[in-house]
């Protein structure tokens, strides 16, 4: 069985990543979207309210699980048994941090991990979770960077009123 961690903050999820998982589940067996539980972090969402969202996200994709976790990652994907890491490569100024990151990883688990990038549409380039947190900040348009539920549920962490 091919299966494939998905880890990120989703903090929160874009169509971005949402377009990453949807051709992740179709080119493995089983997607497992991992949240990270960074304590050093304050999120705009709390780790099990970005898992809820994911999994209402994803619901129709019957071979994708949303799970969190804290600590390394090697450690986490061994303790899963799985051996493959996606993540989504938007532009050159994400590859030396992915790049860094997928080769510490590597040489943490002796070689046993390695990571797969999958390009992300060019529609969904300019996207990140950042972005989506300052424009709803200002009261902005989010509508084309997030599902309808996860707008209404970032607006109302901000005090807005559903756009
Ligand atoms: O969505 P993000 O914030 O770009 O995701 C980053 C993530 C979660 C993939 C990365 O920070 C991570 O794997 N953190 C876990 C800690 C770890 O293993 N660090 C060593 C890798 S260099």
């Amino acid at each position: 069985m091919k299966r494939a961690i998905y880890p990120g903050s989703f903090d929160p999820v874009t169509y971005g990543h949402l377009d990453i998982i949807e051709r992740a589940a179709k080119n493995f067996d089983e997607i497992i979207v991992s949240v990270l539980n960074n304590k050093t972090k304050t999120p705009l969402f709390s780790v099990e309210e970005r898992v809820n969202i994911l999994k209402e996200a994803t619901k129709d994709i019957p071979n994708v699980k949303v799970e969190s976790f804290s600590g390394l990652l090697v450690d986490y994907a061994k303790s899963r048994d799985v051996h493959l890491i996606v993540r989504g490569l938007r532009a050159i100024t994400d590859f030396e941090y992915e790049l860094q990151n997928a080769q510490t990883n590597a040489l943490l688990s002796k070689e046993s991990l390695d990571t797969i990038f999958f390009a992300t549409r060019l529609e969904y380039a300019y996207l990140s979770s950042s972005s989506v947190k300052e424009i709803a900040s200002f009261g902005g348009d989010i509508s084309m960077c997030v599902p309808e539920f996860v707008s209404k549920l970032v607006y109302e962490k901000f005090g807005y009123e559903k756009k």
